[in-house]
């Protein structure tokens, strides 16, 4: 399943500003430079970005300003893909249909790609074209989601502590928010905020990007049993292979199924007051429920 057709026009704006936002391959020194570039354009989906831009247009006529953050926010996705796959995390060679980025630059250069990654992200967002209350609290928005209370290191942490063990339905859903839900969140946030949202509306997509992200991680723990690894890009089975916390495990198939469906109506719920003018917003969550990869 393809992302919707007009989000086709979104990704190609992202993919020209990622260019343009990142250090050209023969910047000094050039193998950091050609590392960071080979995992940014090994083929994301780019969901983070268009999720950010897509919550600015519901408050602005034109939510291209607001592309650096949203590349900021495919910045830190991309080091926390890196960093995941190392021999010390989980340990893979395959990311996005190709070789992750320690299997072609070797590990140092990995770790330090991905440093640089979440360190370029936010020189970006402190130059963002916006009022700079605005961008602090984007910027604060972003860090926290990106951190270890209730952020994405934190609940990467708790996913790595829960390998090979029973737990509670309570820390499976910690996990998932955390690893998962919380640099989603930010990303729909970072975009209201932006697009000059009030405290309301900004709390109004706060609660759509939680569930949508959680949705998101009960699918892909989902896809990580049903799909194969040349639809994933990754190696499939590999949950099970690491006996991880995940929905199957806890709730089986159907259930966890159910529990995404549920979570995507809730967050869709929230955009009821905007209209149309979600549209595209809506259409995509929809998307990120039903994706098979
Ligand atoms: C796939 O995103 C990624 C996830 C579902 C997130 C999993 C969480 C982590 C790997 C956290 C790691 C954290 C640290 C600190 C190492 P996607 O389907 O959007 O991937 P794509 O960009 O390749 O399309
Ligand atoms: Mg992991």
């Amino acid at each position: 399943m393809k992302l919707p057709v007009f989000f086709e026009e979104d990704r190609r704006e992202v993919e020209t500003a990622l260019d343009l936002l990142l250090p050209r391959e023969d910047v000094p020194p050039p193998p950091i430079h050609r590392a960071m570039r080979y995992s940014v354009f090994a083929g994301g989906k780019r969901i983070r970005p268009i999720l950010c831009l897509e919550a600015a247009r519901i408050f602005a006529e034109d939510p291209k300003p607001a592309l650096p953050v949203a590349c900021a926010l495919e910045f830190i996705h991309t080091y926390s893909l890196i960093h995941d796959d190392l021999p010390a995390l989980d340990n893979d060679d395959l990311r996005r249909g190709k070789p992750t980025c320690h299997k072609k630059f070797g590990e140092a250069t990995a770790i330090l790609a991905g440093d640089a990654l979440l360190t370029l992200a936010f020189e970006r967002l402190a130059a963002a074209p916006v009022e700079p209350a605005r961008r602090v609290a984007i910027i604060r928005e972003v860090a926290a989601a990106a951190g270890t209370v209730n952020g994405m290191v934190g609940g990467q942490v708790a996913d790595l502590e829960a390998e090979g063990k029973a737990i509670a339905p309570e820390m499976l859903e910690y996990i998932h928010k955390s690893k998962t839900a919380a640099l989603i969140r930010a990303s729909l946030v970072a975009g209201a905020l932006f697009g000059g949202a009030s405290e309301a509306d900004v709390e109004r997509l706060r609660r759509f990007g939680q569930n949508i992200g959680w949705a998101f991680q009960v699918v892909d723990d989902i896809l990580d049993v049903e799909e194969s690894s040349a639809a994933l890009g990754k190696t499939a089975g590999k949950d099970q292979a690491q006996r991880k916390a995940t929905y199957p495990a806890l709730y089986g198939l159907e259930k966890s199924r159910q529990m995404a469906a549920d979570l995507g109506t809730r967050a869709i719920s929230e955009l009821s007051p905007y209209g149309e003018r979600a549209g595209r917003l809506r259409e995509l969550a929809e998307f990120l429920v039903l994706r098979r990869a």
